[in-house]
């Protein structure tokens, strides 16, 4: 073990929690998620003042539709009402806002509030903010695949590489686009859909921190966790 602190460059976040947070203070789900807003605020400040390069929230799957409609109606409004108050704070910043997901699907004025956000923050130059929305790894790659078969391409041509430059992680400058680490909240132990291909060699933190409660010092004690692991990808102890 190391005291030298490493800081991933890409942190994806399983932000789990929000409806358990709001019900042990008696209040309903939505201002669970109202609070998450808050946590995804301060943590991406914060992870950018540590040096991290892509943080990506995973905001709502392709299988979170099946909640109750109140409360996917109300998780789709949350760009529209937050941006508005987020995006001075992202510039002020130097944060760039960015989503993957499939768009099929998503609110037009969900979309709209989004596509805003990121043309608003496109000329910062700090750390990538990226919503996952409407994303399912496995939906990623079967759009990965379609694509792929669709460009003809011969078969000794599909690489890992090519499979990567079709995910929409691609977004994202190479070296960054898989996570290094992954925190999920609120003591599940599942990575649900999250960044399929990509958490293939990315360290796993859980914690039984519920989202909302989510702040400086649990991303501090995420770091050192990740700082003191020993990450051989496959290979044998240095
Ligand atoms: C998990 O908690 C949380 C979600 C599925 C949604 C997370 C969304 C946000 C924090 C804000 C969304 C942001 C945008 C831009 C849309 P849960 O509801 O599963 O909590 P529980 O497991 O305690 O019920």
């Amino acid at each position: 073990m190391t005291n030298e602190l490493k800081i991933p460059a890409h942190i994806g976040i399983i932000m789990d929690g929000n409806g358990r947070w709001a019900k042990k203070q008696g209040k309903p789900r939505i201002f669970g998620h109202k609070a998450g807003m808050d946590a995804i605020e301060r943590t991406a400040i914060y992870a950018q003042k540590l040096g991290v390069k892509v943080l990506t929230v995973y905001a709502f799957s392709t299988e979170n539709w099946t909640r109750p409609l109140d409360e996917v109606k109300f998780i789709m409004s949350l760009p529209i009402d937050f941006y508005s108050k987020f995006v001075p704070v992202l510039n002020r910043e130097n944060i760039q806002i960015r989503m993957i997901g499939d768009r099929n699907g998503v609110p037009a004025a969900t979309l709209k509030a989004i596509d805003r956000a990121a043309e608003d923050t496109k000329n910062n130059t700090g750390m990538i903010l990226t919503f996952a929305m409407n994303y399912g790894g496995r939906a990623e790659l079967l759009q990965a695949v379609k694509n792929i078969v669709k460009s003809g391409v011969e078969i000794d041509e599909i690489t890992e590489q090519l499979i990567s430059d079709n995910l929409t992680t691609s977004i994202f400058p190479e070296n960054w686009r898989d996570p290094e680490l992954i925190i999920r909240t609120s003591g599940e132990l599942r990575l649900s859909n999250f960044l399929t291909w990509q958490s293939a060699y990315s360290e796993l933190l859980f914690t039984d921190t519920l989202w909302p409660d989510f702040n400086e010092a649990s991303l501090d004690m995420a770091i050192a966790e990740f700082s003191g692991r020993d990450r051989r990808f496959g290979g044998v102890k240095g």
